[in-house]
This record gives C-alpha cells, structure tokens and sequence, in this order.
C-alpha cells in the first residue's frame, strides 16, 4: 500500500479523507480520539510542503442538511490543536471555490458534512468529481480508518478522480491490525464484550479458527452465549436489584486476567459490564489494566465504547500503554473479521 510518504506533496492541494464522526452530547464532543488521531497525517503533509490541505468527512446518519450535525465544531476543536484551519458550510461550488483560493500555504479547510449530500452514501461519481473540481485538488489522502468499510463517494468513486495514497493513521492501524491475524506471536486472546452479538459474530468465527483462547463478557455473556472448548462464557454476575446483570464477576474476572497474564496478542472488542455506570466499571477496569501494564504483548483495543472507556482510563492511568487504540468500530470488526474493505482496495499499491 502507497503511503503519503511515497509521494511529493510539496506545490500540490491535498484532499484529506478523515473520519470526524465524533461522539456528541448536547452539541459537545464527548471523546477526539479521531481528531487527534488526524494530527501526524496533517503535520506530516504541513511539514512535506503541501499547498493546501482539504478535508472532508461524515458526521453522523443525516437525512439532507441537519444542524446539529454540522461539522463546524469539529472545525473549532481543530483549531485548537493546529493553527490555521479553516471551515466552509458546503461541500463544492462557490463558497468552497472562494475558500480555497483565500487559504495561504499550508492553511487546512474542513469542508462541511458530506453525507448532508445524497452523493455521499451513492458513491455518486459527479459529486465526488465536483469536490475535486471546487478545490483543485491534484492527490487524495485516505485516512479515515473509520469509513473504509463503506462504498461511498469519499472512499471509492474518488479513486477515478485522483490517485489515492493512505495517510498515517490508516496505515497505522491497518499494520498493527494485521499483525493480529496474520501470523501473531502466541497464545493470542480475544476478548469479546458489549451488546451486539450479531456485529461480533463474525469475529468470533474468524477467532475460532486462529485464536487459542476467546473469552466472552458484557451483555453477550449475561444474555447467555454458547461456551465451548475455545470460548470461555462469563459465568458469574454483579447484578442491580431487580436481577439484571450489569457486570461480569470477580470469578470471571479472575479467569479472564489469568488469560491476559499468559497471552502475547490480545484484541478487546466490547466492554464487560454497563461501564457508564462506575459502579459496574470493576472487571472492565481491571481487565484494562492488567493489559495496559503488560510490555511484552501486542494488544490492540477496538469497538466505539471500548476504545473510549481504555481512553478515559489512559487519561486517569498515563502509565497504561496498548500498541493500538483503534480509531476503527464497524472497520475494524470488518477487516478482523477477514472482510475486503472498499476504502483500501483502492489505495495505490
Ligand atoms: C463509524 O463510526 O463506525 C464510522 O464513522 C462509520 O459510520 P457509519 O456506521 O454511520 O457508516
């Protein structure tokens, strides 16, 4: 896979494709992992020369424009990290035209949200064509780990457009993903947690075959999953006081750190227990830790909810280190999951 860094930049308008479907709460973001995650790539094309930086993304599920999913606020959320960046409320035409031509060197724009346009989710070639017309641009960046999983304008028309090269995030998360299924050094550990059985499914078939051991918690485990000689079920519960099984016990919890102490490739994807709720917090917690202090493992952690329970945690606990903290929900079960993804076939090789 091409990187940015097999091209020369300098001179040139760069299409960015980021991923700022962000967590949002009453109009505030409630976790930047992906903005943050999108600085080494602008940085790198900043430092390379780069002309002008656009970038575009989706926020949301929108039915036409929508307010309140207006990428504006992740504009000013930049700005705070980066100098200089910019935000126009349309995706082509006129005003993206006029703020184009006012950036000065290296200056970055946030074009507003792409999926306010039925192009988008269409993979409609004319609307893609339409923003590479209205900026200019003359490479495309794909960077938005998050979306490969989808067909759409930004991740798959686009490549008859421009040549497509990986930013650093994609390529970061694609190698520390692969270096899961492929080949990993042994034993390897999934741990599977959350709600939505039919999403991780497919994982765990794949894990079936490759991993030595997969442990399952969360509410799969409380709505009661097969076990097997492989798959090892969370069998006791921290319960509220109607008999809901809110957590995994400290019996489960045990047999769960005494897979991570042996493991040397560990994937989580899903928390343990209702984990908004500190009170049912306890084996998430302490399964994170006991991972997070371990130095002689590959641990990737994936999955909305997980990456941002081991993030808030990382904040509290610096000392806590994993190889990977995805970016990637859907895209990373996918590409696990043994899946080709749209947004990568069409990176140059
Ligand atoms: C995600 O959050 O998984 C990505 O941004 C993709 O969003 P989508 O599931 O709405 O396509």
């Amino acid at each position: 896979m091409k990187t940015i860094r097999d091209i020369n930049v300098k001179g040139k308008i760069v299409l960015v494709r980021v991923d700022y479907n962000v967590p949002m709460d009453e109009g505030k973001i409630t976790d930047d992992l992906r903005i943050r995650a999108s600085l080494p790539t602008l940085e790198y094309l900043r430092e390379a020369g780069a002309l002008k930086i656009i970038l575009i993304s989706h926020m949301g599920r929108p039915e036409g424009r929508d307010k309140s999913l207006s990428l504006k606020v992740v504009a000013d959320a930049l700005n705070k990290m980066l100098p200089n960046v910019g935000f126009v409320a349309d995706v082509s035409g006129p005003d993206v035209e006029e703020a184009v031509s006012k950036l000065t060197k290296g200056g970055i724009l946030l074009l507003e949200n792409l999926r306010f346009f039925a192009g988008e989710e269409g993979n409609d070639d004319e609307f893609i064509r339409e923003i590479v017309d209205s900026t200019g641009a003359e490479v495309f960046v794909q960077d938005g780990f998050a979306v490969v999983h989808r067909a759409h304008a930004s991740t798959s028309a686009i490549a008859n457009h421009l040549p497509v090269y990986a930013g650093l995030l994609l390529e970061k998360e694609i190698t520390n993903l692969y270096k899961v299924i492929d080949n990993p050094e042994k034993p390897l550990l999934l741990i599977i947690g959350g709600s939505k059985v039919d999403d991780k499914k497919p994982l765990i078939d794949k894990f079936n075959k490759i991993a030595d051991q997969i442990v399952v918690g969360g509410k799969i485990a409380a709505d009661g999953y097969p076990a097997s000689d492989k798959i090892y079920v969370a069998e006791d519960f921290d319960e509220d006081g109607e008999g809901t099984k809110l957590d995994i016990g400290p019996l489960s919890t045990g047999v769960i750190a005494g897979y991570v102490a042996n493991a040397k490739t560990i994937i989580w994807n899903g928390v343990l227990g209702k984990v908004e709720d500190p009170a049912y917090a306890t084996a998430s917690t302490i399964i994170a830790e006991e991972i997070g202090k371990k130095d002689d493992v590959t641990s990737v952690i994936c999955g909305g909810d997980t990456t941002g329970f081991v993030e808030n945690l990382m904040a509290e606990k610096p000392e806590l280190k994993y190889s990977l903290v995805s970016t990637g929900g859907g895209a990373a079960l996918e590409f696990l999951s043994g899946k080709s993804l749209p947004g990568i076939e069409v990176v140059e090789q």
